[in-house]
Formats: C-alpha cells, structure tokens, sequence
C-alpha cells in the first residue's frame, strides 16, 4: 500500500512552516490567522516567503518588463517551500491583461505536482447554512489539480495543421479567428485522485464517493475519468463504500437541494473550480472556504478566496477561512486536535456573538445586522476573541507581544525574493 498523502512524510517533534502572506488583504488574512497561531505554543518554526503580484512588480523592475526572469514566484521562494514540511499561503492578486503574467498558484501546483485540490465544506453550528431548512452539510471535495483545461496548453492563432487532426474541425475552417485549449486527462491523473478521494472516504468512515463528470458528452476525457472510477469504485466496495457516478450539471443542482446528500466528492480540474465554489456558498461563503494542494512530497494550503484588493490592508477581511486552512494543514502535520481547537473555538466566537468580535460579512450575510458597517470587527480583533477562546489565560501583554509579532512577520512594505 503507499503512504497516506495526505499526511506529511515524516512525522517529527518540530515542523518548519513556510508562510505566504501573498498579496492585498492576502497580508491581513494571514496576520489574523498568526495572532491564533502564535498563541497556541505550536511546535513550528516559520519561514516568511512571498510570491503573487507583489513580486511580479518587484521583478519587473529589477529586469525590466519582458525579461524572461519576471515572474509571480522568485526561486527563493520556491527553495522555502521546497525546504519546508508544509507551505500556509494566503490569497494572491491576478491581473488580466499583463503580458508574460502566469498565476503564482497555477505554477505551484504544476512545478510540485500538486494533484490533490481538497475542499471540504462543511457548516459551523453556529452560522449554519443560508439553505432553506439550514442543512447539516458536511462534504471533502477531491478536485484533481493540475490536468484538464489548466494543462495550459492553448492555441491562438491555430496552426493549419490543427484543423486537419480531426474531421470536427472541419466545419470551424469557415469561422476565421478560432481558438482552442486542450483538455488533457491521463490515466494516471484520474486515476491517483480517484484513490485519494476512496481511501479518504475509507479512513473518516464515509459511506459514498460521488464522482461528477460529464462521461455522456465528453466522451474521451470525462469517459476515462468515469472508467476508471467505476473499476476503483469495485475494490471499495468490500469497505462498504458505495462509488456512485454522476453528471455535474446534476451534482451542480442537487448540491443546492439535497447537499446532505453527499459526502466526498471526486471530480477533474475545471468543474471542480466551479462546484468548490458553490459548495462554500452552501456553508458559510469565502470566508470560511479553506483549501489544500497536496501532492507526494509538498503541500501548500490557501484559502479558496481571492485577495480583495480593494481592502487591502483595512483589516476587514474575515480571518476564518486562513484558520481553517491552517486547520487543514495542523491535520496534515499530525497536529490533529490543535486543529479541532481553532474549529472549535470559531464556532464559539459565532455562538457568543459579543460586539466587536465578527466581521463584515457575517453580519451582513448571516446575522441581518443592517448596521454591520459600524458594528463589524476588523480581521485582529475577530483573530483575538479566537484566540482568547482557545487560550483563555491569555494575558493582555502576552496578547500584545503576540499581535506585535504576527504584524512584523506580516510587514507588507518588506518583501522577500529577487534578492542578488
Ligand atoms: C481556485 C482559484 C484558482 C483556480 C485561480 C485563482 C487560478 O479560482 O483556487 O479555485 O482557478 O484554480
Ligand atoms: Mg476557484
């Protein structure tokens, strides 16, 4: 049998952490989880990196725009995840349009081999979800990470050739300006994320694996994918873990009506994009999204949410959804049951409801409060009533030493990377 991975490779007394601040509020988000982190005594020594826009800007000016060198990842950056046991990143800021630009995530996942995007979406006792009837959802999504349509493996102007590979082809001759991306599956891609989502199911006592695919259209790829599920699904049966194959339009509807319904969910690259999404609509929005990438040998955890760059630096944004990211990652380090704590204590923080101690979007999305604006906590001072809840003799100077340094680890006006 190989190794769990979703569990680091080498359990040991001390991990070395990289963390990404990333970009715009990607900086607040991060330094709101650290207040928690920093207050929990955990056996970790952090690594500062930074990536995303930040250093593409920084690497534009150093070798001036369109040398080969610019990019959203520096190679220091790169060599500390490399080094680390796991990588924490915040949110990172795209901009469309910008010649020679690639996604610092994208790249990510590409250059470590990042297979496993885990998404679980599950809702908090105290937010509940905004479903008619307040479902108890409680889903991992298993996205695969680095096929499909993010292969990257476009075509604009097309070759002439390519309209002969294939008599489809033949009726966009007449088109003019046509473009293509290949959707690429292998069978070893389906296949490797097809195992992950059945032992996980296996090892957390999961009764259903669904696969969404669209095998009744796209017949090559999506039929592959529904192939080889239905032949692992054979060997997972004995576990008593039924493997049942759907259309993703119809996972895409029953999701909203039935959400209970499902428990782990595998599906490839882009539909699992959109139905993440949707599933964190379902429990709680981006605010409370997290999400791992995981491959053999590194795994970076992110939150599903963007960098909002029109906060930025405002503290507004909701620190949870980086907790429970950090959640996610505490698990895979073995550190189970701190990661249960700050689950918890979010969960406490929504039930006592105190002033000053949730931020915009709750109040807004799911208490009703028509003064959320003035009454709404910033990103540190949510982060605080957390942390006060798991360790609750937290003295007000610890409380400072501990907040002083979760903003020096995340000073935005130093960055690192692109150094000579
Ligand atoms: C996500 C995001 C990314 C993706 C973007 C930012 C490239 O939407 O992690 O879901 O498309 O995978
Ligand atoms: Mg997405």
């Amino acid at each position: 049998m190989s190794r769990n991975v979703l569990k680091v490779k080498e359990r040991k007394d001390r991990y070395k952490v990289c963390y990404m601040p990333g970009d715009d509020s990607g900086f607040d988000m991060m330094e709101g989880a650290l207040v928690v982190l920093l207050s929990m005594d955990l056996p970790i020594d952090w690594v500062r990196a930074d990536l995303g826009w930040c250093m593409w800007e920084k690497s534009v000016n150093k070798f001036g725009q369109g040398d080969p060198r610019c990019n959203t990842v520096p190679p220091e950056t790169i060599d500390k995840i490399r080094s680390s046991d796991a990588t924490l990143m915040a949110a990172i800021t795209s901009k469309s349009g910008v010649k020679g630009f690639k996604s610092a995530i994208l790249q990510m996942r590409q250059l470590f081999d990042l297979y496993i995007n885990l998404r679980p979406a599950k809702t908090l006792p105290d937010l509940g979800s905004p479903l008619k009837g307040d479902p108890k959802i409680d889903l991992v999504l298993f996205r695969e990470n680095t096929e499909d349509l993010y292969s990257a493996v476009e075509f604009h102007p097309l070759p002439e050739e390519m309209f002969n590979l294939h008599k489809g082809m033949e009726r966009f001759r007449k088109m003019g300006d046509v473009a293509v991306s290949w959707r690429v599956f292998s069978s070893v891609g389906c296949e490797r994320i097809i195992r992950a989502a059945f032992e996980y199911a296996k090892s957390t006592g999961r009764t259903k694996v669904h696969c969404c695919n669209k095998a009744n259209v796209i017949r090559e790829t999506d039929g592959m994918m529904k192939r080889i599920f239905l032949e692992v699904a054979k060997e997972y049966e004995q576990y008593g873990i039924a493997g049942i194959e759907e259309n993703a339009d119809a996972t895409a509807m029953w999701l909203i009506k039935n959400p209970q319904d499902y428990q782990v969910i595998v599906t490839s690259n882009v539909f699992g994009d959109i139905l993440s999404d949707e599933a964190s609509q379902l429990t709680g929005g981006l605010g409370f999204a997290p999400s791992g990438n995981i491959g053999e040998n590194t795994a970076i955890f992110e939150p599903c949410s963007g960098s909002v760059p029109k906060y930025a630096h405002q503290y507004r944004v909701n620190p949870s959804a980086m907790l429970l990211t950090s959640k996610m990652m505490l698990e895979y380090l073995g550190l189970d049951q701190a990661g249960q704590k700050i689950e918890w204590a979010i969960n406490e923080v929504l039930k006592e409801n105190r002033p000053k101690t949730l931020t915009y979007d709750i109040l807004r999305d799911f208490r009703n409060d028509p003064d959320w604006e003035r009454n709404a906590a910033s990103t540190i001072e949510m982060a605080t009533a957390i942390a006060q809840k798991i360790n609750p003799s937290l003295t007000d100077s610890t409380l400072e030493d501990i907040k002083a340094k979760a903003r020096e680890m995340c000073d935005w006006t130093k960055t690192f990377g692109f150094e000579d």
